[in-house]
């Protein structure tokens, strides 16, 4: 069998990363991504809030109603990918518990749902502030600025919380496939 071929032994599976801006969402998601694919052989398919915002949500701003959508589409593609036997990853804020539990519902019909809670303090996002929109978000420049200006729902039903201003990225990485590992050993068992 090629090496990147999914086998009957490895279903498909989310991660569904959540967290502010600046919280390490795409690092870690861009660092899961090339573990799985290049080491470990997996079909991956990185769903980037930035990215999909760019492709497949530019019709969208970022009301409530708005990032309920996003969320659903980001969700929706996660859940096509999983039903394949992929490894979805997704990285939006995903602010709204209702729409990550919605999304989680589409997802789980299929395979797994691994939520990522990336807690790093919003101090420490916005000291970081690497594209500077926390700047412009507490001038007024920006409206409706997720932690500043708009809310953020931390999760109650995270699979995992990690805080990136106590553990490294490489550190991160390692606790991520540990809970996959950790998953499909139980799925195997059953
Ligand atoms: S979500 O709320 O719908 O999940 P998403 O992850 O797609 O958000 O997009 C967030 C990215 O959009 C941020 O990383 C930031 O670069 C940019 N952005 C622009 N305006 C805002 C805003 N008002 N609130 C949050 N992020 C914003």
């Amino acid at each position: 069998m090629s090496r990147t071929q999914p086998s009957i032994n490895q279903p498909g599976v989310c991660f569904f990363f959540t967290g502010l801006s600046g919280s390490g969402k795409t690092s870690i998601a861009i660092a899961l991504d090339n573990a799985l694919h290049h080491q470990h052989g997996r079909q991956t398919t990185l769903l980037d809030g930035d990215v999909v915002r760019t492709h497949l949500s530019s019709d969208l701003g970022f009301s409530r109603a708005h990032r309920d959508i996003n969320i659903g589409r980001i969700g929706f593609v996660a859940a096509e990918v999983v039903k394949h036997g992929g490894i979805a990853i997704s990285a939006a804020i995903a602010p709204y518990d209702s729409a990550r539990r919605a999304a989680r519902q589409l997802v789980e019909p299929y395979g797994r749902f691994i939520l990522v809670h990336l807690a790093t303090p919003l101090a420490v996002c916005e000291l970081r502030d690497v594209k500077g929109l926390y700047a412009k978000a507490r001038s007024g420049e920006i409206m409706a600025f997720t932690g500043i200006s708009d809310p953020y729902e931390p999760p109650t039903d995270a699979d995992i919380t990690i805080d990136t201003s106590k553990v490294a990225i490489a550190d991160a990485l390692q606790l991520l496939l540990k809970q996959l590992n950790d998953t499909q050993t139980v799925d195997n068992e059953r």
